[in-house]
């Protein structure tokens, strides 16, 4: 398909990696309903193409997202919100099986910083800066900013940012584990697409069961969560994947992963 703006492109070895750019610089990738329509349009091809191993979302060197796009809220009702669902269909980036990578540079503000914490990782680049910035709206957070941050960060973090809406620095981010790693701006998207290379290198099956794993360690308690994880272990004892890793691992060579 074609789109107007969003840039996909396959990268890595084979084109195991997709790569999404939001592409909207006029607005500072301000999130309107058409580009979010396409992200969720090239998610859902890259989900289906068997080639695709993980997923990179990124933005421009000077804002990943603006947020939501405020000119289009501006004269929004909450009848029309509610009725429309307002901003629903985001979650589409957080239930995709493959691994999504975030790579921040520049601006990630409300749904901006949103749409990273819905990624599985964020890499920023050293001038990023994340906030939820909607209570100087006189809104707040609509789609994790709440929730997810602070999970990420803690109460008392995401209290300060959600309430003042000041932006924290990538080295913050990094320091409050919001972020796994910083990186010069014109590299953050190249160690992406490394990272989501290495995990492409492993069983697409086995690798979305981990990820699956991982994500209820937020919707779980410790105990139904650990039952969850070992169903899911043993599980993969039932794929040809697990038993070609161990044979691989024994006869000193490189496993062969066939997905299945
Ligand atoms: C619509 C936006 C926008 C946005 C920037 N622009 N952010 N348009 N929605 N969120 C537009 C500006 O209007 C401007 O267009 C152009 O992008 C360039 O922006 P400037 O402000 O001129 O750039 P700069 O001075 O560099 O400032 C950058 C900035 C600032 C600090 C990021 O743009 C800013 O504060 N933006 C709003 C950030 C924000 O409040 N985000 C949260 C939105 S609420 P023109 O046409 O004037 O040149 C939200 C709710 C989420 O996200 C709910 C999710 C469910």
């Amino acid at each position: 398909p074609t789109y107007e703006h969003i840039m996909v492109e396959k990268r890595g070895e084979g084109g195991n990696v997709g790569l999404i750019v939001l592409n909207r610089p006029s607005a500072l990738n301000a999130l309107c309903d058409p580009l979010m329509k396409e992200v969720k349009q090239a998610l859902l091809d890259l989900e289906a193409d068997s080639c695709v191993g993980a997923i990179v979302l990124t933005g421009s060197e000077k804002a990943f997202a603006a947020g939501a796009d405020i000119k289009d809220m501006q004269n929004k009702q909450f009848v029309e919100c509610y009725n429309g669902n307002f901003l629903n269909d985001w979650n589409v980036l957080s239930i995709v099986k493959k691994p999504v990578i975030a790579a921040v540079n520049g601006y990630a503000l409300g749904g901006g910083c949103e749409m990273a914490m819905m990624c599985d990782i964020i890499l920023a680049g050293d001038k990023a800066k994340f906030g939820q910035p909607e209570i100087v709206l006189g809104t707040i957070p609509g789609a994790g900013g709440t929730q997810r941050l602070t999970k990420a960060i803690g109460k008392s973090r995401s209290m300060q940012m959600c309430l003042t809406g000041d932006m924290i620095t990538a080295q913050q981010a990094s320091s409050w584990g919001l972020v796994s790693s910083v990186h010069p701006p014109d590299q953050v998207v190249d160690e992406a697409i490394k990272l989501g290379q290495k995990i492409s290198q492993h069983s697409k099956l086995i690798v979305a069961m981990c990820k699956e794993s991982v994500n209820n360690a937020y919707e779980l308690s410790l105990s139904e969560g650990l039952h969850f994880e070992k169903r899911l272990f043993h599980c993969t004892f039932s794929t040809n994947d697990r038993s070609e890793g161990m044979t691989a691992f024994i006869e000193k060579r490189k496993p062969n992963f066939t997905d299945s």
